[in-house]
């Protein structure tokens, strides 16, 4: 398919992002919702209301020009968009037109994801990911997406680190429909992939002359002696798989959060150095050695969709930000074409199986109340993209 004519925001985009699940609340009809109340998950928590940003979007929006940021990367929900194969919610539609025209009155440039981890049920009871017509349903969503609200979009994402969902889902058991088996895990990936291509067609074939990508999710792997093989064919299967394939989009998105270390026997699990709460390797120089990696392998523009801590210590965010806006220094001053950076996350949100506890947060949100509190973190992060050296925007 031939490149449209593409329009990337004149300026770096600096951005928090956030997922519609994570911070919505009450979205029922998915295959998540329908994980937390079963029996036997991982799921240590239910979402419920999450940060009810459904209604206090607005609220959310004015925290991001508040701190002096430009960008916003949420997502909108397929489950609420179309509820049931090929019925189409209005009222869904015409919320997140709301909720961009809010973005863009306060001149806030939306990063709108597709897909965000969780699935409507009605795709997720006829196979989800494993259904050979999945990438027709997704591109078919996509066009409705397109012609409902492309005309407001400032990038597009079409599926949120489609290589984690395959790999929590169909090897690790860790998120729905908790499967272990490398064949299946491998099928999804590639399965991912259509998919992908399938929704930045039809995306591209709808009004609009935003950007079209896919945010992987990437990791700084090492690997001690012995472990080198199973670092090779992970690596394969996770990154270099879909960054063959990314060459006709228009930008590919890098996330990441940590260093792996694998030796012998798999994953060590606590290899020297500092720890967030999530039991990850406090390592933000995975920001800079993820960028060069995503640069080394595509020659198109990146933008680092997503990165961040789960910490109760905010100093140790403070720390952590630091480190990454040191990375971004470096890989600017090297002249990769970077447009823009997305910390994750706005709030304190609903981190999955391990519920409300890991704050990846720049705000704190009161789990009674919704009340939204910034942390010290939120105005260095703001201070700092300000004081940004030679400020790519
Ligand atoms: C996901 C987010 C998640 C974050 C922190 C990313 O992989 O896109 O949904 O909350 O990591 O774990």
């Amino acid at each position: 398919m031939t490149k449209r004519e593409v329009h990337f925001p004149d300026n770096f985009l600096w951005g928090t992002a956030t997922s519609a699940y994570q911070i919505e609340g009450g979205d029922t009809n998915t295959d998540w919702w329908r994980y937390e109340q079963s029996a036997g998950t991982h799921a240590v928590e239910r979402c419920g209301d999450a940060c009810d940003s459904w209604h206090r979007y607005e609220e959310d929006l004015d925290l991001l020009v508040r701190f002096g940021l430009n960008s916003f990367r949420l997502s909108v929900e397929w489950a609420r968009i179309e509820p049931e194969h090929g019925i189409f919610s209005a009222e869904a539609l015409e919320h997140y037109r709301a909720v961009l025209e809010a973005c863009r009155t306060r001149s806030l440039v939306p990063v709108v994801t597709l897909h965000h981890f969780t699935l409507p049920l009605w795709v997720a009871d006829l196979g989800g990911f494993e259904n050979p017509d999945i990438a027709t349903w997704m591109g078919d969503y996509a066009r409705v997406v397109g012609e409902s609200f492309g005309d407001l979009i400032g990038i597009a994402c079409t599926i949120n680190e489609p290589n984690i969902v395959a790999l929590m889902g169909y090897l690790m058991e860790l998120f729905p429909p908790q499967v272990s088996s490398w064949e299946r895990f491998a099928n999804v990936n590639t399965t991912m992939r259509a998919c992908h291509a399938a929704m930045r067609d039809a995306l591209r074939a709808t009004p609009g002359t935003y950007p079209v990508g896919l945010p992987l999710s990437m990791q700084e792997y090492e690997a001690q002696p012995g472990g080198e093989e199973l670092v090779e064919s992970l690596r394969a299967e996770m990154e270099d798989k879909y960054l063959a394939v990314v060459g006709d989009d228009d930008y590919v998105g890098v996330q990441c959060y940590t260093k792996l270390v694998f030796g012998p026997e798999g994953l060590i699990l606590r290899p020297e150095g500092e720890f967030t709460e999530m039991g990850y390797l406090f390592w933000p120089q995975c920001v800079e050695y993820t960028i060069r990696r995503a640069a080394s392998l595509t020659d198109i523009p990146i933008i680092m969709t997503e990165n961040g801590i789960g910490t109760d210590d905010d100093g140790q965010r403070i720390r952590y930000l630091r480190g990454a806006l040191d990375g971004l220094r470096n890989v600017v001053a090297d002249g990769i074409d970077l447009r823009g950076y997305f910390q994750w996350s706005l709030l304190d949100n609903f981190e999955w199986t391990y519920g409300y506890r890991p704050k990846f947060g720049i705000v704190s949100v009161d789990r009674t109340t919704f009340a939204r509190t910034p942390k010290p973190s939120a105005q260095w992060y703001g201070d700092a993209v300000r004081a940004f050296p030679g400020r790519p925007g």
